[in-house]
């Protein structure tokens, strides 16, 4: 069964891809295989509704089954920012590090213990025919002060999961890819996927 993933992003198909390695039935394309791929506009209110978009348009463009997602940081004290807007926080051609700069400075006068957020994960799987069906995984957890540790990608030097003292950069691939909103996301894909 080949299975596209409706991403450019190298860390996200790296992540997925690890975590669908024991699945030998399936053949993981993602959209550098298809060039020629529609770029899809992520103007949804919504995780959901991104997702959702990402996987039919681009499984109605290749003809295979498609795996879209959508992800982003929720934070207590920013009353949710920046939410759906996670990747475009600090502008469209920010870096992560400029990303975090930001975050932390919106933050710099909240104290320890109001610094909860969490990531969220919406994977939609789509047909090309148009059927979909779209989970959410959450992984809760807190904003420290500084960034710490080289792994992952985004917000991962500054989010630290809920029951660890290190951050998703210094935890590193294998734990991450165990507790983390994706990770939750894509077991309940994996069923809708693998199980009917
Ligand atoms: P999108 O899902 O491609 O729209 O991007 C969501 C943005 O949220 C990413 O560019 C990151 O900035 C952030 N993000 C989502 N998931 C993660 C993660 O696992 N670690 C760190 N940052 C993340």
């Amino acid at each position: 069964m080949k299975l596209v993933l409706a991403t450019r992003n190298l860390g996200k198909v790296r992540e997925l891809g690890e975590m669908l390695s024991d699945q030998r039935k399936v053949e993981i394309l993602s959209l550098r295989d298809f060039s020629d791929a529609p770029q899809i506009v992520e103007d949804g209110e919504t995780y959901q509704e991104n997702a959702r978009k990402k996987a039919t348009q681009i499984a109605e463009h290749t003809g295979y089954l498609t795996l879209g997602d959508d992800s982003g940081l929720e934070v207590d004290a920013l009353n949710g920012a920046p939410g759906v807007h996670s990747a475009r926080y600090a502008g469209e051609n920010a870096s992560d590090a400029q990303r975090i700069e930001k975050l932390l400075d919106a933050l710099k006068d909240v104290p320890d213990d109001q610094r909860t957020a969490r990531f969220k994960c919406a994977i939609a799987i789509a047909e090309p025919e148009g059927q979909s069906k779209v989970v959410v995984g959450v992984c809760e957890g807190k904003i420290i002060r500084e960034s710490r540790g080289v792994h992952g990608f985004g917000y991962d030097p500054v989010f630290v999961p809920a029951g660890y003292d290190q951050t998703f950069a210094e935890l590193g691939d294998e734990v991450k890819n165990r507790i983390s909103h994706r990770a939750k996301a894509l077991r309940m894909a994996s069923k809708v996927l693998f199980n009917g």
